[in-house]
């Protein structure tokens, strides 16, 4: 069966990385989280001290630094779930903070820091038989991917989810302040001058508002099979 590339785009918290990696686990695919990686940066620039207390970010410094931001997946052998690593560090717990949810915008609209992680993730890519999820990938990082998928769900129902899965991992949060987020990042998001999050012209539109994990799944699958057969 031929390998093809599948980029899956949409809103931010509507189940995006539930369904890639899934898919990517029935199919015997790579998957890369996009949004990690953005949020990895985001997080090497809390750390390095250059947000101000306004919020303001010092891109300059961020510019002389991001090339020395080394980020990575690995595999816990023992959960078998890939992780992301920020300079050798384990880091994926931190990145999914709200505290980085809050100030992951305003890196990801940084053109230098596209850039870079665009070519990291064309690289990733390269051999096909991956699944990608992010905010660009069907337009921007693989434009010729064979099967696009642009997700979406209402903003109550992704702030929903989100506030569940931040609960189960024992890290409690704000109902309100999550919705706020996710609707401040769908603006963001989509009213960005770099690349901004737009469903490609040969995107399926996936509204999920409504599917269960196993409807959505099927869904999917059926798409896959069409594409590869
Ligand atoms: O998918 P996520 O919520 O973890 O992504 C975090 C942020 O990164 C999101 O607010 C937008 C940005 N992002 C992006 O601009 N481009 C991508 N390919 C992936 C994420």
């Amino acid at each position: 069966m031929k390998k093809i590339t599948i980029a899956i785009d949409g809103h931010s918290s509507c189940g995006k990385s539930t369904m890639a990696k899934d898919l990517a686990k029935m199919v015997g695919y790579v998957y890369v989280d996009t949004g990690a990686m953005y949020r990895a940066v985001t997080l090497a620039a809390m750390r390095g001290g250059m947000f101000g207390d306004d919020g303001s970010l010092d891109t300059e410094r961020l510019k002389a630094a991001v090339n020395d931001i080394d980020i990575s997946f690995r595999r816990d052998e023992t959960t078998g779930k890939v992780e992301t690593y920020l300079n050798g560090e384990n880091v994926e717990r931190e990145i999914r903070t709200i505290d980085v949810s809050q100030h992951v915008s305003q890196v990801a609209a940084l053109p230098f820091v596209r850039e870079r992680l665009v070519a990291a993730q064309q690289a990733m890519g390269r051999e096909k038989g991956v699944v990608m999820d992010g905010r660009d990938i069907g337009t921007v990082v693989f434009p010729d991917a064979e099967l696009k998928i642009f997700v979406t769900a209402t903003a109550e129902i992704r702030a929903r989810r989100r506030f569940k899965e931040l609960e189960a991992k024992g890290m409690p949060a704000d109902y309100d302040t999550i919705l706020e987020n996710v609707q401040q990042r769908d603006y963001a998001d989509s009213h960005r001058e770099v690349s901004p999050l737009r469903k490609a012209d040969d995107a399926i539109l996936l509204d999920n508002s409504e599917l269960t994990i196993d409807e959505q799944r099927e869904w999917l699958l059926e798409k896959f099979k069409e594409r590869t057969e």
